[in-house]
């Protein structure tokens, strides 16, 4: 279920993705976690959306970006994210909200088994842009034919 690594920029490699560890400031109130742009998070967000109210049969997502860069959490309840990024597939789940999933370009996600009460949290690079996605994952596929090392992001 874990994921091995994906990651980040600035790391001598670049990943597709990774999993991000928040950790809350808890207090005899109870919790916060405050992701900080640039730090917990790593870019600046300039969109912040939430998907919500998705009947356990549904599944989003089905595309991979071409730029942009994005943190995933599940703020209340879990949902499964498979990740894609033509040579593996591997499956996450999102259950805690002390637990974000970076999505670098060039990876093939589709979210499902949304429990009723789940609430998901995607922290965007960039505005919403349709000519960002890639929404056919034969296309999706053809794009890493003959694709020299570091294009999109994928070095490995
Ligand atoms: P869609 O890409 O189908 O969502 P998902 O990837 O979760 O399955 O988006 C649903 C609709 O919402 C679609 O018409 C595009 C629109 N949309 C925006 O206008 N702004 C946004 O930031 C996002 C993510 C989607």
């Amino acid at each position: 279920m874990m994921p091995a690594e994906g990651a980040f920029e600035g790391e001598g490699r670049k990943l597709l993705w990774r999993v991000l560890h928040f950790d809350p400031i808890a207090d005899s109130r109870g919790s916060l976690i405050s992701l900080e742009f640039g730090a917990a998070v790593p870019f600046f967000a300039k969109r912040v959306y939430y998907i919500y109210a998705t009947a356990p049969e549904v599944r989003r997502g089905a595309h991979a970006h071409r730029a942009l860069r994005q943190v995933m959490v599940a703020v209340h309840g879990s949902c499964k994210v498979v990740l894609d990024d033509r040579s593996r597939r591997e499956v996450f789940e999102l259950r805690s909200c002390e637990t974000g999933l970076y999505l670098g370009p060039g990876v093939w996600r589709e979210m499902y088994d949304f429990s009723p009460d789940c609430v998901l949290m995607v922290l965007a690079s960039e505005h919403y842009e349709e000519a960002d996605y890639i929404r056919n994952y034969d296309d999706f596929l053809a794009m890493g034919l003959g694709r020299s090392s570091g294009d999109e992001g994928a070095e490995r």
